[in-house]
């Protein structure tokens, strides 16, 4: 049996910090309403002119770095992201060239909104395993502060800008033991940006290039949809809950995460929550999370991590990883 192994994380935040009593001088909220509402206190932002390759490059490198391989190791890269810098190249490319990846090995983009990261884990994996390579590098990278309508607190104080990265290796030792994805294109009109290069520049008005969502709506389905994608991996691996070692959750909303950690039996001391310091960094957050709780020791070689996240699309999906 080939199994594709997390041999290395990284990742990165823009320097600039956004607090909730800097948005209290913008749009007529409180940090205590986002707070509650939210777990959120601050949020990363890119500066002018720093695009998500440039996040998804540092985040990649250090990736590499942890990893203990060079860019000349990487047979193929698969980036998550819905803020990519360009219509095309892919975000995938433009890092690949960065990083000095040598050309000729596949690098592309997936589109899954804050499931990406998610589901490009699911396809690097795959191509892993059926020996479509030796290493991948798998990035969830975001931009998605460019996205906001900064009038509307609604959604404003919710997301931040951010990159993490993985690099996987095939071989015998368990890694990645299975993924789950899903999608559902019927709540199109509760959480997205209506506005895309197909519907032509005339259509693009000041509102239209950013992030709608119906929050609470979004919420329901979301607590909804994560609790049974906790009993599907499980069942599917013949494993139960208290087989997890570290549940690691896309980051939205610290209610979410507690809804889904409370289906799984977990204390939330298990429960790897980032989203109070980056906010929602969409298909980056995840491997911010992951690399956090690497990186200060929490998780340890041999333990069992349960990645799940929801997002536009609806997507949602997860993965169940020996680390
Ligand atoms: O990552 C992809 C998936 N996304 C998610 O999973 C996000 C899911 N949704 C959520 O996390 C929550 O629904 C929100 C955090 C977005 C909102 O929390 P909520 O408890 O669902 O609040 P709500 O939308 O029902 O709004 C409650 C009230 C409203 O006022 P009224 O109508 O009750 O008078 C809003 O106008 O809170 C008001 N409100 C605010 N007040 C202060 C909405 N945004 C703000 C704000 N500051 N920033």
């Amino acid at each position: 049996m080939t199994y594709a192994r997390i041999i290395g994380t990284g990742s990165y935040l823009p320097e600039k910090i956004l607090t909730n009593q800097d948005l209290e001088q913008i749009v007529e909220t409180s940090d205590q309403w986002i707070q509650e509402r939210t777990g959120i206190r601050q949020r990363h932002v890119a500066a002018e002119g720093q695009s998500c390759s440039d996040l998804a490059t540092i985040a990649a490198q250090r990736a590499l770095d942890a990893a203990g391989v060079t860019a000349a190791d990487i047979d193929l890269i698969v980036l998550g992201t819905c803020t990519p810098d360009r219509v095309f190249p892919s975000t995938a490319c433009l890092v690949q060239h960065r990083l000095g990846v040598p050309g000729g090995s596949p690098a592309f983009d997936v589109s899954a909104a804050c499931s990406g990261f998610v589901y490009a884990l699911d396809v690097a994996r795959r191509y892993l395993e059926t020996g479509g390579g030796k290493r991948a590098l798998v990035i969830g990278a975001e931009t998605i502060t460019r996205l906001l309508d900064w009038s509307d607190r609604s959604t404003c104080v919710l997301f931040g800008d951010g990159a993490g990265a993985v690099v996987l290796e095939s071989g015998e030792q368990p890694g990645i033991l299975s993924t789950h994805l899903h999608a559902d294109g019927q709540y199109e009109d509760l959480l997205g940006v209506p506005w895309g290069i197909s519907q032509g520049f005339e259509e693009l008005n000041e509102r239209a290039g950013t992030i709608e969502m119906r929050g609470n709506e979004v919420f329901k389905v979301a607590v909804r949809t994560l609790g049974r994608i906790v009993d599907e991996t499980l069942d599917a691996n013949g494993l139960k809950k208290s087989d997890v070692n570290w549940l690691v959750p896309h980051q939205a909303n610290v209610r979410i995460i507690a809804a889904t950690a409370k289906k799984l039996d977990m204390p939330m001391e298990r429960v790897v929550v980032t989203v109070g310091e980056h906010g929602n960094t969409s298909a980056a957050s995840i491997p911010l999370a992951l690399d956090a709780a690497v990186r200060d020791g929490r998780i340890q070689r041999g333990e069992l991590l349960l990645l799940e996240a929801f997002g536009g699309g609806f997507t949602w999906g997860s993965a169940l990883i020996r680390y």
